[in-house]
């Protein structure tokens, strides 16, 4: 299920939302413990569950309001009895820790790769290697005797090795060389369709292996907000997926919305004794297995499922380069062995890149919302990978001037990893004589104003941000959607139309319109007009980060205009800060901190902003969100100790002052908790432990608000 909200969230409002409901509080509070951690087992194995239903099987069970309705009492519960919390709870799905170096493990068995092939004749020399290996009759022969294979798809991310005890995962190692790689646990929690927890009857220690890798549709989402923010676009779902599991800061990673699907299991006590039905017998332990693996019955049915997938793989909603093909019987792998690099009872066979050759009509020049340029090719209809290509990227200036296109040409296109195809070359025994070098546009196609481009940037941008139309249009987009000011009732269309009549030329003067400006636009009925009347005016409530997310400053996405509302906590704090008071915010870095202060210099800017705050826009936190504060630790005196990851000791102190605990430099018998960081110093830890104290990581001190 997906959690509609980051940890940040349920811990900052946790205190609110256990006032809000004193009954609930009073039913935790009154709990004896072995109630909680009762409740506490109930809640995990119910919510693991769901997730297995949503993200395995494809096939919700309860709403999305119900299931984080149920992981709210959860981690009500591990916050009151922390005592119970496991390593493996539901709870740790939404993230919150924090790895600073990623531990480098060794594998107890090397991830290897495996080879390539390209072709049906490698695939039949692959089966007779396979034949011969084994001392089995010849393809076609009389006595033929077909050799089972497993043919699978194979996913485009990163491998990843999974290691459950007793049911419980308890290590995720990239494959980094293939003899050690990164021990990537937190994270790895973070992705829904990995198992947390075992059902049925799994093996007491096994390792199982598959892909992480990110579906199309979120890739395409993250790269919209991406381009909205003026961020730089990933390149492609896998470079995202071993992008993502790299970061350092979970909650990141859990937003990200990996996914993985598993795909070889290696143990002394596996069920079976072959590859397919011990990957069914994985589904059944809770592991998403991909449906489209297919026992075949020698290579020519191996031949048929690749020809198949390599039509077919076009409308999966995730990228595969190739299928992979395995002798389904462990005893067979076993006499087949391993060369040095992979082993000898299975093989990739890659697919080819579709190229098509086409004519290139025209070259546009697209401007994106943030002012980027993108130039576009116009090509003679041509089909390529299931779908009628018209249009390809050209990427930028330099990609244009290398390859030397011209309008005219015939170019290769191809659809590789990504989906918009793109040409990669110019078939110059076509080339007309009486072609001409490409000049790139020095102006703006929209509004006539001369391009720049930034030093090392790849892209020539229109610098006219408040007056380009695209640009414009592009910014009040980005200022109604949902997670900015959320006014559903004024859709993309609506501003176009607003926008051409003259109405609104940028975000402060929606605020202006009347109802009786909207009647006379097409497809305005009065009911209409009323509600976006209407929206504008409940979007006036729209809370301070996310009206400072809305105003579309570059690189400033929802996460740092919350970090930045937070710290701030008014907008004029924020236009007065300096530059280091900038950077030492969490997430803030020299690019953020530049465009800040640029944003808040312009004097166009500017005057928009005073216009939205006479308007009645939100620009300071509320008077309860800046409190912040609760008795929680009320009567508790906390000494803090060594390094942390998410917090300085000064914010871990003002924490514990605004709920109400103390401060002490010193353990005594009066200390109720010692919050220990890295490196805690021995002394320290010997008092604490000869007095009885109990040490606290900064995660349960978090979890404790
Ligand atoms: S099996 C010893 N199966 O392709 C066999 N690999 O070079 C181990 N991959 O590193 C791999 N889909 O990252 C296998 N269905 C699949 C796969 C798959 C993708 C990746 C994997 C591996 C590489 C092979």
């Amino acid at each position: 299920m997906p959690v509609s909200q980051p940890v940040n969230f349920y811990l900052q409002n946790y205190y609110v939302f256990l006032f809000k409901n004193n009954k609930f509080v009073k039913e935790i509070q009154d709990m004896l413990p072995t109630e909680a951690q009762h409740k506490i087992q109930q809640l995990s194995t119910e919510l693991e569950q769901h997730n297995y239903n949503y993200y395995v099987l494809d096939n919700p069970t309860i709403s999305d309001f119900e299931f984080d309705k149920l992981l709210e009492e959860l981690i009500a519960l591990e916050a009151q009895f922390p005592q119970f919390l496991s390593p493996n709870s539901p709870s740790q799905r939404v993230g919150g820790q924090i790895t600073k170096e990623f531990k480098s493990v060794k594998h107890q068995y090397a991830m290897l790769s495996l080879s390539n092939s390209y072709n049906q004749d490698d695939l039949l020399d692959f089966d007779r290697r396979v034949r011969e290996g084994l001392g089995i009759s010849a393809s076609g022969g009389l006595f033929e005797e077909a050799i089972e294979y497993v043919c699978e798809l194979k996913f485009d991310g990163l491998s990843i090795s999974l290691i459950y005890e007793q049911g419980k995962l308890t290590q995720a190692i990239t494959r980094g060389d293939g003899v050690q790689g990164d021990d990537v646990t937190t994270n790895a929690k973070t992705i829904k369709s990995i198992p947390l927890q075992l059902k049925g009857n799994y093996p007491a220690k096994f390792e199982i292996r598959g892909e992480v890798f990110m579906s199309r549709p979120v890739f395409d989402a993250i790269n919209k907000e991406r381009e909205e923010i003026g961020d730089a676009l990933m390149a492609n779902p896998r470079n995202a997926a071993s992008g993502t599991m790299k970061m350092q800061d979970s909650t990141q990673v859990a937003k990200r919305k990996l996914d993985c699907f598993l795909y070889y299991v290696l143990g002394e006590e596996l069920p079976h004794q072959s590859h397919f039905e011990n990957m069914q017998a994985a589904q059944s332990w809770g592991f998403k297995i991909s449906k489209e693996a297919k026992l075949c019955s020698g290579i020519n049915e191996v031949l048929d499922f690749i020809n198949h997938w390599d039509k077919a793989r076009f409308k999966l909603p995730f990228d595969i380069d190739g299928i992979v093909i395995k002798v389904n019987d462990y005893k067979q792998q076993k006499n087949l062995g391993f060369t040095a690099k992979s082993p000898r009872w299975a093989i990739a066979y890659k697919f080819k890149a579709e190229q098509v050759s086409t004519e290139l009509l025209s070259i546009s020049y697209q401007v994106g919302r943030t002012g980027a340029i993108t130039p576009v090719a116009n090509l003679q209809p041509v089909p390529l990978g299931g779908t009628t290509v018209k249009r390809a990227s050209l990427h930028n200036a330099d990609i244009i001037e290398k390859l030397d296109v011209r309008v005219g040409d015939f170019v290769f296109v191809e659809k590789g990893g990504e989906i918009i195809p793109k040409i990669i070359g110019v078939d110059l025994t076509k080339r007309k004589n009486d072609s001409h070098p490409t000049h790139y546009i020095t102006h703006c196609p929209e509004c006539n104003t001369e391009l720049q481009r930034n030093e090392g940037e790849a892209n020539h941008f229109c610098p006219n941000e408040n007056e380009c139309p695209p640009q414009v249009i592009g910014r009040m987009e980005h200022f109604v959607s949902r997670k900015a000011m959320n006014i559903d009732s004024l859709g993309g269309e609506t501003i176009v139309q607003l926008y051409n009549a003259g109405l609104v030329k940028n975000i402060a003067d929606l605020y202006d319109l009347k109802k009786e400006q909207l009647l006379p636009l097409d497809r305005m009925a009065e009911k209409s007009a009323n509600n976006l009347i209407e929206g504008l005016e409940a979007s006036k409530k729209v809370p301070f980060e996310r009206v400072l997310y809305a105003i579309g400053i570059r690189h400033v996405g929802e996460t740092t205009a919350k970090k930045i509302a937070k710290k701030v906590k008014t907008l004029d704090v924020l236009i007065h800060s300096s530059k280091e008071e900038l950077l030492a915010i969490d997430e803030v870095g020299e690019i953020i901190a530049i465009s800040l202060h640029d944003f808040f210099s312009n004097e166009k800017n500017k005057a928009v902003i005073t216009r939205l705050k006479s308007a009645g826009l939100q620009f300071e936190l509320s008077e309860e969100q800046q409190q912040g504060g609760s008795d929680k630790l009320k009567d508790l005196t906390f000494v803090i100790s060594g390094v942390f990851a998410k917090h300085s000791r000064d914010q871990y102190k003002e924490m514990i002052e605004l709920h109400g605990g103390k401060n002490s430099g010193s353990i005594s018998k009066k200390t109720s908790f010692v919050l220990a960081g890295d490196n805690m110093g021995p002394e320290k830890l010997k008092k604490a432990e000869s007095l009885g104290i109990k040490l606290i990581t900064e995660d349960e001190f978090l979890n404790m608000l």
